[in-house]
């Protein structure tokens, strides 16, 4: 025995040692944030709670939002059920959580695509460089291998075209610069960047249709992004971030509006060569070949091109005005921007059409991250990242509403907003426990209900069954409260089933059969519980045992029984009488005296009257005794 628990410490204590247990601490930090929902039903999702500020409720679009929080890309430790792609309604309640695909690892860029034609739900992981495609059903569909990050990945985009025949991917292209790019800069050595680019993949085989590369095309001159100088720069050792492309579209030929954090540019680029056809310094403003009447942003997002007109093409952008480094802000906020732009004359002129200001004011920046989507009925719904603080705006920049979310330590790449009809192919689920209430004075029964994704739900309906799910007696319904909905029962239900029901009255989803948490002893010793039991014997069949059988036949046996020695009892009186009359009529009888016939329950007056006989009186006297 000393031997064992001495190898057991020997195994264990080195275990506990090592980095698993930091590990553990680093996933359950913020378990018990009071910013996360929890649920009984689902205890792997832990959905940050938002604060909505609903400025307008009259104006606000319809539809859901569609978020990934994060802690931080590169996160070193899975998050606990907080870190994915989540659906929420326009109040902030949790419509799916999607923890589990991603297993808690950053999900960037959750949205609604055009997939070939079809409406899917995509994202991506930096982690391992996938792209996830999932229908409305919640079915992963699609898992596209898009690369590895740190080698050939970037996870900014992964954006559908059109018709969904293509998606724009970023990739990381980390090498050293040309000797002359370096020199450049009055760097002598070899300068390694990330020269950032990115590919078309046709969305059937996902080869690329078109690739581009930075590298000596987007010269590091360019770069604003230079705190502690060349020198430290060039020597970073995962490589110097010198461009950092974020968002990538084509215009209405096909070329390409590449946005670059880190040089404040929008870049026009060819579709027939890669040549760079012209590009938009944010900084720089009026010097040079371009009018642009004091536009100026930097360390802008999400770069999207909203049409032609004829005469000018309409892009917008997510103007971050500030990012993370020592650059000074161009913006006193952060601010979606409309830019009209005409690059056939001379000057190229850019204008702002329209601005969205930060819906917090003064001072308030999205230093990293961040888009811009405009809605179908032209509203703008504006992902300020931070926070993931989102906005919506009436197409002519009126605020309607405003989010962000309750766990300061969480933000999301990008927001959306989408009408969604969610109708998962996995069944609803129940869980059941019993209770004492001592209000009640009996045993209740708790039940939580939800359906991750479903959006079409109205009510439910609970029903007790057996653990063969047959027959199902409804006990109660509820509307439904959120994601999740609880309802109690007066009684006892050892087993529960539960009826999704939409806005029609249809049932459209059953849960599998809940068997009751047994209830605590002190809940055990109730009628309920009592009654529940016998319920359920009588289903499985069990009270056939001893229901039909009769307990009491024994006892009604032996009255049976005294009716037949009661007849008996009558025929030999009856022949007994007829004897004695006879043997009386015969003479042999002369000094007995014959009474008339009594009542059987006159016992006495018929003893004493038969006085001395003692066959008669012996024959009666057994009757009463066996009759009795
Ligand atoms: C809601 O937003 C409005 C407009 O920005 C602001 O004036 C108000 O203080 C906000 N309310 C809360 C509770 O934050
Ligand atoms: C950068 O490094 C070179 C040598 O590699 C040195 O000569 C130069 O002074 C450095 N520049 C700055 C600004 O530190
Ligand atoms: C196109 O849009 C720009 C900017 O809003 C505007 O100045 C111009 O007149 C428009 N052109 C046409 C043909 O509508
Ligand atoms: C609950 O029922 C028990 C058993 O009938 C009784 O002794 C007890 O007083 C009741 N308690 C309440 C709070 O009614």
């Amino acid at each position: 025995m000393p031997t064992q628990s001495w190898l057991k410490t020997s195994l264990v204590l080195p275990l506990l040692l090592l980095s698993p247990l930091q590990s553990v601490a680093d996933i359950h930090h913020h378990d018990k944030d009071a910013g996360l929902f929890s649920y009984v039903t689902h205890p792997e999702i832990k959905a940050p709670r938002w604060k909505v500020n609903i400025t307008e409720p009259d104006l606000v679009t319809p539809g859901y939002w569609f978020v990934a929080p994060f802690e931080r890309i590169d996160q070193p430790e899975p998050g606990n059920g907080w870190i994915g792609p989540h659906i929420y309604d326009g109040n902030g309640e949790l419509v799916w959580s999607g923890v589990h695909l991603n297993k808690n690892w950053d999900a960037i860029d959750f949205k609604m695509s055009n997939v070939r034609g079809q409406d899917m739900m995509t994202f991506v992981t930096q982690r391992d460089g996938d792209g996830f495609i999932v229908d409305n059903s919640f079915t992963l569909k699609e898992k596209v291998d898009l690369g590895t990050f740190g080698v050939d990945f970037n996870s900014h985009e992964f954006y559908f075209n059109d018709d969904g025949s293509e998606a724009i991917v970023l990739v990381e292209d980390r090498r050293d610069s040309s000797k002359e790019q370096a020199l450049g800069i009055g760097y002598e050595k070899d300068c390694k960047c990330l020269f950032d680019g990115f590919k078309v993949l046709d969305t059937k085989t996902w080869k690329p249709l078109f690739e581009w590369t930075s590298f000596d095309r987007i010269s590091l001159s360019e770069s604003t992004f230079l705190d502690g100088g060349v020198n430290t720069s060039c020597e970073d050792s995962w490589g110097w971030d010198y461009v950092h492309l974020n968002s990538v579209d084509r215009d209405q030929n096909g070329d390409f509006y590449v946005s670059a954090r880190h040089t404040d540019s929008i870049y026009k680029v060819s579709k027939d060569d890669g040549r760079i056809m012209w590009r938009l310094h944010g900084r720089q403003g009026d010097e040079g070949e371009w009018d642009m009447k004091g536009l100026r942003f930097s360390r802008q997002h999400n770069v999207r091109f909203r049409g032609f007109n004829g005469t000018h093409e309409l892009i917008t952008i997510l103007d971050n005005a500030n990012g993370q480094d020592k650059q000074h802000s161009s913006h006193p906020f952060s601010r979606g921007l409309t830019i009209a732009i005409k690059a056939d004359v001379e000057p190229k002129t850019a204008r702002i059409v329209q601005a969205i200001d930060h819906p917090l004011g003064e001072g308030s920046y999205a230093p990293r991250r961040g888009n811009y989507q405009v809605l179908p009925n032209g509203h703008i719904f504006m992902g300020w990242s931070e926070q993931a603080t989102q906005s919506e705006h009436t197409e002519d920049g009126k605020l309607v509403m405003q989010a962000t979310l309750a766990t300061e330590w969480l933000g999301t790449y990008r927001s959306y907003k989408y009408p969604f009809v969610g109708q998962p192919a996995y069944p609803p689920k129940a869980a059941s426990a019993a209770y004492m209430s001592e209000y009640r004075n009996t045993t209740s029964t708790m039940v939580h209900v939800s359906w991750n994704g479903a959006t079409e739900i109205a009510s439910w309906n609970l029903y007790k069954t057996t653990e063969t799910g047959s027959p199902m007696i409804k006990i109660f319904s509820k509307e439904k409260t959120g994601f999740e909905t609880s309802m109690v029962w007066e009684g006892f239900a050892a087993y529960v089933i539960a009826e999704a029901i939409d806005k029609s009255g249809k049932v459209v989803g059953r849960t599998n059969i809940a068997k009751t948490l047994e209830p605590p002893e002190d809940a055990m010793m109730s009628a309920a519980v009592a009654e529940e039991l016998f319920w359920l014997q009588e289903m499985r069949g069990e009270n056939d045992g001893w229901r039909g059988k009769d307990v009491y036949a024994p006892v009604e046996r032996s009255f049976s029984v005294s009716l037949l020695i009661f007849f008996f009892g009558v025929i030999c009186s009856i022949v007994a009488f007829i004897v004695v009359w006879r043997l009386r009529a015969k003479g042999y009888l002369r000094g007995v005296r014959l009474p008339r016939y009594q009542a059987l329950a006159d016992q006495e007056m018929a003893e004493e009257e038969v006085g001395e006989q003692p066959f008669p009186k012996r024959l009666s006297s057994r009757y009463y005794r066996d009759g009795s």
